[in-house]
């Protein structure tokens, strides 16, 4: 939708002009389930975005309305509900109470949200509607907020009031990414550097369709055996805060001493971060060629080590391997469903789409969706 016709649509339904907030969903290139642990991540923001419309109102109402998304929602500002309602205006709603713990007094207002990004597909929707409402409220205040600043809110926001333990990488990628650059974030200093994606390559991005319900149930599980991992190897070097602080050499000597499972959980997350900062070197000068491997490693090990996988998944990495163009590609975001990310010379990109649809179609039945994605800008005020 462009921005007038969403400008339009704003004034029939509130008599008014509003102004308009935009923040994208994302793809991660590699450093998956390291965010939590205070890894290493590389996504980029993508050309999908949610927007959201705004105008002050004189009262102390918030009403949040969308023409994609079920219901028309009224809330009192003074009265706002202290946990998530179930519905999806729960993400804008825990971004408004956050602001008000916050000590921030908040105007009333009427939002329109409009959202491109695909919902359910692991490509971060909600941390695109987060970050669009998070832009939007402030400005009804007059005041700025530092982008790395709102990252942290709104992840704030879905942790405590949504409910969701997520790490900080969705939300920080979509408030800073940078058009043609993939971002190398630290999740524990928050000090991060755009890598450049070598002109003449697309990010083609492949929805299997699926998503298992194991999710979000699964993350959990996921978080709670990466700490139980920094418990025991915090008692033989209480340094260790994180499994950012233990060492794959570390890692190798402890493996008789913790049991099985979590020694393979905490195995994936410590070398996943060292896969991230390779990649990062190699994109930068330009080694597809190493880039592809540590992609390919990062999947098996999400696979085999951390199993958050799924059939879906493995079938679109494993369709992608011989096609013409194809510099690498791994599944990305949490997992259970969701897409895979592949890095494909422009080139071959449409041909690539065509081909890979077909074999998973073939393979599985399912019609996949298949995205052909460059790496965009982050958040900002569109009018
Ligand atoms: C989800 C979370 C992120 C991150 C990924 C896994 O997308 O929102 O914070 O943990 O899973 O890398």
């Amino acid at each position: 939708m462009k921005t007038s016709d969403l400008a339009q649509h704003f004034e029939s339904l509130f008599g008014t002009q509003p102004r308009i907030f935009r923040a994208p969903g994302r793809v991660n290139l590699i450093g998956e389930h390291t965010d939590y642990n205070d890894g290493f991540v590389m996504p980029a923001a993508l050309g999908f975005s949610t927007y959201v419309a705004i105008r002050p109102r004189p009262d102390r109402k918030l009403t949040i309305h969308s023409d994609e998304f079920p219901g028309n929602f009224e809330f009192d500002l003074d009265r706002l509900p202290e946990t998530r309602v179930g519905a999806w205006c729960d993400y804008v709603l825990g971004v408004a109470s956050i602001l008000r713990q916050r000590g921030r007094e908040l105007a009333g207002a009427n939002l329109l949200v409009h959202g491109e990004v695909p919902i359910g597909a692991g490509l971060s929707s909600s941390a695109a509607l987060e970050v669009s409402s998070a832009l939007a409220l402030l400005s009804l205040e007059g005041t700025n907020l530092p982008l790395p600043e709102v990252a942290t809110l709104c992840r704030q926001a879905e942790n405590n009031f949504v409910g969701a333990k997520v790490g900080i990488m969705d939300q920080f990628v979509s408030c800073m990414g940078k058009a043609g650059h993939a971002f190398l974030l630290d999740c524990r200093s928050l000090e991060f550097k755009f890598v450049p994606i070598p002109a003449g390559l697309r990010l083609v991005v492949c929805n299997t369709m699926v998503k298992h319900d194991l999710a979000t149930g699964a993350y959990n599980t996921r978080r709670e055996e990466c700490e139980a991992g920094v418990r025991a190897f915090a008692k033989w070097d209480p340094s260790i805060r994180a499994l950012r602080d233990v060492s794959v050499e570390f890692l190798d000597q402890r493996e008789k001493d913790v049991p099985v499972t979590i020694w393979r959980r905490c195995s994936h997350v410590v070398r996943e971060n060292q896969r991230t900062l390779d990649a990062a070197r190699a994109l930068t000068e330009g080694e597809l060629a190493r880039v592809g491997k540590l992609m390919r490693e990062s999947h098996n090990s999400l696979r085999d080590l951390y199993e958050v996988s799924c059939r879906e998944l493995d079938i679109m990495v494993d369709a992608a391997e011989d096609l013409p163009g194809y510099c690498g590609g791994r599944m990305t975001g949490g997992g259970f469903g969701g897409c895979t990310v592949n890095l494909v010379r422009e080139e071959n990109a449409e041909d690539f789409a065509k081909r890979i649809g077909e074999r998973y179609r073939e393979a599985t039945g399912i019609t996949p969706q298949v995205y052909l994605c460059s790496a965009e800008d982050g958040a900002q005020e569109l009018r």
